[in-house]
């Protein structure tokens, strides 16, 4: 199992306010999964991508990546872990805005100290249709360009994981179902996808449907992952699934 989460609790304290972000989570990824995880805002998704990204720590409960416990690491091994395991893509890109393409995609790699760094960067970047934009600055890519780019430093390291939080949320439906696409080829590659999004459309995309309330997972179900279905699709236990591929419960 990829990614094993149990009774998964996070409490947030800010002053003397008290918010029960994760309820109590259970959840099995395996690898080659492709899940989307909807919910309300608030409802603790980006809570729990921090925690199975290594990038936050639970209140309570247990979370193995790859049968490894989170728990007990350090924050550098929890760094360790990010940059050999983990790739992050983010609504609103997070590209270092004087660092070029490639120095963005870069990153990591330096992070993880290998070799080769302008090479598999340059691979990375030529891999999302981006060769002939390495030099530029995030600031003169349009939106889409800057998402393959934050996709290529995603990448980079050959991660087993990529965390998708709200990636499509920033892109006109044409860009966002370009970014979906290429997730897919991803996930087709190997790449487990967990990918956070409030529309059903792009939600569509995977073959699994988490659904998030109030910190608890209160739907789990498969899905066509044909990317066809209509935004403002709500799933509704009655509906029949298409044809192909026929996992819809
Ligand atoms: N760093 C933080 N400090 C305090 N409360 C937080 C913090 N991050 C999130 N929260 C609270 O935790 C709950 C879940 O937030 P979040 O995981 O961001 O939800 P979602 O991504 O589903 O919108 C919300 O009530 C939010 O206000
Ligand atoms: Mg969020």
């Amino acid at each position: 199992m990829l990614v094993e989460v149990r009774d998964l609790t996070k409490i947030y304290v800010t002053g003397k306010v008290e918010v029960g972000a994760l309820q109590g989570i259970d959840l099995d990824i395996e690898q080659g999964e492709f899940v989307a995880i909807m919910g309300p805002s608030g409802s603790g998704k980006t809570t729990f991508m921090n925690i199975i990204g290594c990038l936050d720590r639970a209140t309570a409960g247990t979370y193995m990546l790859s049968g490894q416990h989170a728990e007990g690491l350090n924050d550098d091994q929890l760094a360790e872990v990010r940059g050999q395991q983990i790739g992050f893509v983010f609504q609103t890109y997070n590209l270092l805005r004087q660092a070029t393409a490639l120095q963005n995609v870069e990153l990591p790699l330096q992070y993880a100290r290998v070799r080769n760094r302008r090479q598999r960067a340059l691979e990375a970047l030529a891999k999302l249709g981006l060769a002939d934009r390495a030099h530029h600055l995030p600031s003169e890519l349009s939106g889409g360009e800057q998402q393959r780019v934050a996709i290529a430093r995603s990448l980079v390291n050959e991660p087993s994981l990529i965390l998708a939080d709200e990636p499509t949320g920033n892109l006109d439906s044409r860009t966002g179902a370009e970014v979906m696409d290429l997730f897919c080829q991803l996930n087709q590659d190997g790449i487990t996808m967990v990918l956070v999004t409030h529309d059903a459309g792009v939600a569509s995309y995977a073959r699994r449907l988490v659904q998030f309330l109030d910190g608890k997972v209160v739907s789990d179900e498969g899905v066509n992952g044909n990317g066809e279905m209509e935004s403002g699709w709500k799933p509704d236990p009655r509906e029949e699934g298409d044809a192909e591929g026929g996992e819809t419960d």
